[in-house]
């Protein structure tokens, strides 16, 4: 199975999303704009990997605890690899440190496992779109301009999941394995 860790987002904050998305559809059909409802902020992608390694997986990240539940704004949009070759449409994240200090302690949890950490540094986003070729996409890229910067909210990270992806024609759905609370939980 083809498995990842992250953390989900709000519904909110997903129905804005989708609104925007529903204002860029119609600018281009270049782009393969992300399903608001698969929307998610990786913090490792693991691979594909077997069952029985997935519950290996899922014992190393219990013990991964943060002080304190993460804080998150969902703001600003750009590119990968950059704005003159685009291939992903991102929305980017600002938390601070403590979310890459989150994804630097699930990738040690892994350590043990053989799971090789990123070279890449850690970079938040929110995957919006990515181009079915390589192409210029300028009144998508006008369009964000114009509404930058973006503001499509905020909310408290209490938890993460691991996901399953699965690959279909539609694109890829994403299926929940397992819940991991950030930081002790205490009851209201
Ligand atoms: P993304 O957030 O930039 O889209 C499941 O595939 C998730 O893992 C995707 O959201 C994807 O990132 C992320 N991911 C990171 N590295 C990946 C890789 N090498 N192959 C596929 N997905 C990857």
């Amino acid at each position: 199975m083809r498995i990842f860790v992250a953390i989900d987002i709000p519904a909110e904050i997903r129905q804005r999303i989708r609104d925007l998305t529903e204002a860029l559809k119609p600018i281009t059909a270049r782009v393969r704009w992300s399903r608001a409802e698969a929307l998610h902020v990786t913090l490792k992608f693991i691979g594909e990997i077997s069952s029985t390694r997935t519950e290996e997986v899922k014992a190393c990240l219990s013990p991964v605890r943060m002080l304190f539940p993460i804080p998150l704004k969902i703001r600003g949009s750009g590119y990968f690899p950059n704005d003159r070759s685009p291939r992903v449409i991102w929305l980017g994240i600002e938390a601070g440190t403590e979310l890459a200090n989150l994804a630097a302690r699930v990738e040690e949890s892994l350590v043990p496992l053989g799971i090789q950490k990123e070279e890449r540094p850690f970079s938040p986003h929110l995957t919006l779109g990515r181009l079915r070729n390589p192409d210029k996409i300028p009144a998508v890229q006008e369009f964000l301009r114009q509404h930058d910067p973006l503001e499509l909210g905020s909310f408290t990270a209490r938890e993460f999941f691991l996901y399953e992806s699965k690959l279909s024609p539609e694109g890829s759905q994403y299926q929940k394995l397992a819940r991991f609370p950030l930081a002790s939980e205490i009851p209201e």
